[in-house]
Parts: structure tokens; C-alpha cells; sequence
């Protein structure tokens, strides 16, 4: 059988107090909902419908890449009305109904709901808490069967000291919702369409009710205010470090770590607290993160150390690097085995050859530096003439003095020195000498001027 995701997020989330539509707030770096559209294409669904209604345009907006159709809620009438929204783009197979703002739910677990259903079998994942308020509860017959969830809101005593709740998702087929979505009706305490009546209603026509719990609570808490928001991320980063640690990366703190993408790790790979990774990193074997770096979308190959307050984007380090501390590496960077750039250097869209040294205070842009380049302190690529970027090119083994401006394009040739405080704007031949500067001039036994006289 097919399979459609009905995903709801149509609610204006008020405890959020944003402007920003609730399930585009971000965990781990990702909106909410994309968590669940991620898991839905997961479970390879034909077909995944997101039912907007609250910000229903900034939602389209930040989904425009996903392959999902929209289905609109214009007046928010209850999750069964919120489901029905989305009845005429179902196909005739099974049917998902998952929350934009429950982002952590596994795609294993909805395997598993999914595989028990047909047209005799509806599956619904329910949740065991030591505080129930606020849920639905699920009620059972004298056989133990689900047979209807009553809302905490029209429970009764002895309904609301029930334990087992409704997380709301639930899987059934097409041709039971075309049955009995229609049939909902909104005479209930909050004067709502229940999507959980429905449960009532198959149990009537003798179609059973298969229950299964999520392996970890987390996967079924939804975020109704940043609290909850902030918990769910930390909570989340924590189950994201403790597998990191399990195979083998040293987390000085486990509860000092942010990952918002992927990060994969070779052995022995050690990083201190307070980093952030964000997009897709790679850290190679025996890699060194000191604290409170942030590495986006970058590879940095085996036995590299970086150090601490580093800002690193875009940059492949081929291995044995030394980065920081303050380092700033923008896109474009490229650092060969054993190259270093030091404190205070920013490099953009820069090739450094083996073994080169950056290692204070200086801008590198738009240039290739060769192998066994020495950048000295305070040296500034004037790669951008107001309008257009230019090239630097350093060969091999260049020398490049202190305080030097390298006004491009420009090349410094191989084995070639540039002295200190120059400003170079043509070319320096190999093995060359240039420098820039004034002469100094100097005046013996020279009387300074002062006031008295
Ligand atoms: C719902 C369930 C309850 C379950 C609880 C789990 C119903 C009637 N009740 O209650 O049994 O224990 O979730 O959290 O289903 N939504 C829409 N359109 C609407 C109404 C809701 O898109 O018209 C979306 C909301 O944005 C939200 C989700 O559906 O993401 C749940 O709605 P909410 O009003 O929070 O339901 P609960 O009262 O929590
Ligand atoms: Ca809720």
C-alpha cells in the first residue's frame, strides 16, 4: 500500500510569543517541521501534505524547497478538521498523521505503527506519563483493547487518573478517513473537531486498535513555549553526544556541545566545550577542537589541532593543521598537511601549500600561497579595488615581511623576500628582494623640540 504523511501545523503556537510561525522554530539548527518532513521522506511516503493555517504564507516560504503539498486550514476547527483539509490529495493506501511541532519522532518507530495497519487494523502511538494533564487518555475495554480516547477536557475522575495518553499520531488507511472524518462532529467542551474520535468510531465497526509506545519519551514531546523549545534541544544534543562518545569521540562535557547538521569523527578525535558545528563537518582521526569553536561545513583531515575561539566555514584542512586561536577561516580556504594560521588571521577563498605559515594579524583573500610560505605578522591582501576582487599568488618558499600590503593582483615569486612594512603592487621576480618603504633616515645627538624653548 501507498503511503501519505498528513503533517498539521496550522496552529498559531500563542505561548511561542513570535511573530515566527511555531513549527518554524529551530531545533537543532532546523526548523521543526523540516524534522518531520525529513522523517516522512524517511519512510519513503508518496506523498507528504503539510496543513498550514497560522503563517500559513511564511510556512509555504521556508518550505518552498521540500516536495510536500500544502493543504490550507483557514479557521483552526480542530485537528479532525485540520486532517480533513487534506482528505481529497490522499490516495488509497495508508495514512500518517504526524505534528510539525513533534520534531524528534523516529522514523523506526512509525515503521513499526505503519506495519500493523489495514483495513481491519488502525495504529496509534500512545505515551504512559507520571503527569497526564492535559492529554487525551486512551480507554480500554475489560480485553484490554483501545477502544476511544476521551480529551482531558471532557474526561471524567475516574478517566483523568488514567496514565496512558494519546500523542496523536496515528496511521489508518484513506478509505476509513473518507469514512469517518465526515462523521466528526464538534459537540465537545472545546467545540472542536477531534481527530481522536475517530478511534471511537473504529472500535464500533470492529476494526482493532493496535497500540505501540515510542522506545524514548522525547519522541513524542511536542514544544508548545521556548521552554519546552530549549529542553527538547538540549535533551536532543545530549542523545546526539552520548552517541558521539560511543563510538569513540572525548566530550570533555557532554552538555557543552551544539550540533546543528552532521558531524562525523574519525577515532581519537577530542573536543572541549562549547563548540558549535553547524551543516556538514568532518573531523578527521586525532583532531583537536579547543573550546568555543564554531565549524560550518568544513573538513579538517587527521591530527589537525584548533585552537580555541576559532570561527571556521567552508574549509578543507588536508591534516597536521594548526588553526587559532582566534582564527577566522571563511569559505574557500584550503589548508595543505602542516600548514598554520595563527591568532587573529582571517583567510577567505585561499590556497596555503605545505607547511605555510599565516601565523598573526593578517587577512589573506583571493590568493595561493605555495609551500613553506612565511606570512609575517600584520600582512594584508588588498584583493578588492572597490568594484572587483584580485589574486595574490606567493610561490615556494617565499618570505613576506611584517606589515607588508600586497596590493593585487600582485605575485611574489618563489624564494623571493619581501621586507618589512612594504606596500607591493608589481610583481617580485624569484628569489628577489623588494621592499617598499621610505628609507630611515637618522639624525645624531638630534635635539627633540620642548616646551620651554
Ligand atoms: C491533541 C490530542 C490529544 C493528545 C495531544 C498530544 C486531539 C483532539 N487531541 O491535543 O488527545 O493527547 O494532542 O499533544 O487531537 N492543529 C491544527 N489545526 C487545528 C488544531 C490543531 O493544525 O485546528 C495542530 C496544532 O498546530 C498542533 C496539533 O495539531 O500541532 C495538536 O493540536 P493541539 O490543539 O495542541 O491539540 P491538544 O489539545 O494538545
Ligand atoms: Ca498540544
Amino acid at each position: 500500500m501507498t503511503l501519505d504523511v498528513v503533517i498539521l501545523a496550522a496552529g498559531q503556537g500563542t505561548r511561542m510569543r513570535s511573530t515566527l510561525p511555531k513549527v518554524l522554530h529551530r531545533l537543532a539548527g532546523k526548523p521543526m517541521v523540516r524534522h518531520v518532513i525529513d522523517t516522512a521522506r524517511g519512510l519513503e511516503a508518496e506523498r507528504t501534505h503539510v496543513v498550514v493555517g497560522h503563517g500559513a504564507e511564511k510556512v509555504r516560504e521556508a518550505l518552498a524547497d521540500c516536495e510536500v503539498h500544502f493543504a490550507l486550514q483557514a479557521e483552526q476547527k480542530g485537528t479532525g478538521h485540520a486532517v480533513a483539509q487534506a482528505l481529497e490529495g490522499l490516495g488509497e493506501g495508508k495514512v500518517l498523521v504526524l505534528y510539525g511541532d513533534v520534531p524528534l519522532i523516529r522514523r523506526e518507530t512509525l515503521a513499526g505503527l505503519l506495519d500493523g495497519v489495514d483495513d481491519d487494523h488502525l495504529g496509534l502511538l500512545t505515551v504512559t506519563l507520571a503527569d497526564p494533564t492535559g492529554y487525551g487518555r486512551i480507554l480500554r475495554n475489560a480485553e484490554g483493547e483501545a477502544v476511544a480516547i476521551v480529551e482531558h477536557k471532557d474526561a471524567s475522575q475516574t478517566e483523568l487518573a488514567i496514565a496512558e495518553c494519546n500523542t496523536g499520531i496515528m496511521a489508518m488507511t484513506a478509505a476509513q478517513l473518507r469514512r469517518w472524518l465526515p462523521r466528526l462532529s464538534a459537540d465537545n467542551a472545546q467545540g472542536e473537531y477531534y481527530l481522536t474520535d475517530i478511534i471511537a468510531m473504529a472500535a464500533a465497526e470492529g476494526v482493532r486498535i493496535v497500540t505501540a509506545q515510542p522506545a524514548d519519551p522525547l519522541e513524542v514531546e511536542g514544544v508548545n513555549n521556548r521552554l519546552q523549545m530549549a529542553r527538547l534541544e538540549r535533551a536532543h544534543q545530549l542523545a546526539t553526544a552520548e552517541r558521539l562518545m560511543a563510538d569513540g569521540v572525548a566530550l570533555i562535557d557532554p552538555a557543552r556541545i551544539d550540533i546543528r547538521g552532521t558531524l562525523t569523527c574519525g577515532h581519537d578525535v577530542e573536543i572541549d566545550v562549547g563548540c558549535v558545528f553547524e551543516g556538514q563537518v568532518e573531523l578527521g582521526e586525532g583532531v583537536r577542537i579547543g573550546p568555543h569553536c564554531v565549524i560550518r561545513d568544513s573538513h579538517i583531515g587527521a591530527e589537525t589541532v584548533i585552537e580555541p575561539h576559532s570561527v571556521i566555514e567552508g574549509t578543507v584542512i588536508a591534516g597536521r593543521g594548526r588553526v587559532g586561536p582566534f582564527a577566522r577561516l571563511r569559505p574557500g580556504t584550503r589548508l595543505a598537511v602542516g600548514a598554520k594560521v595563527g591568532n587573529f588571521v582571517e583567510t577567505k577563498n585561499a590556497e596555503v601549500g605545505e607547511g605555510s605559515k599565516i601565523n598573526h594579524l593578517s587577512y589573506v583573500g583571493d590568493a595561493r600561497l605555495g609551500r613553506d610560505v612565511n606570512v609575517g605578522a600584520g600582512t594584508i591582501t588588498c584583493n578588492y579595488d572597490g568594484a572587483h576582487k584580485h589574486r595574490t599568488e606567493i610561490g615556494d618558499g617565499a618570505f613576506i615581511g611584517s606589515n607588508t600590503a600586497l596590493v593585487a593582483p600582485v605575485s611574489v615569486g618563489s624564494n623571493a623576500t619581501v621586507g618589512a612594512g612594504s606596500t607591493i603592487s608589481k610583481d617580485v621576480a624569484d628569489n628577489a628582494l623588494a621592499v617598499s618603504r621610505g628609507r630611515q633616515i637618522s639624525k645624531a645627538d638630534w635635539p627633540r623640540p620642548s616646551k620651554d624653548r
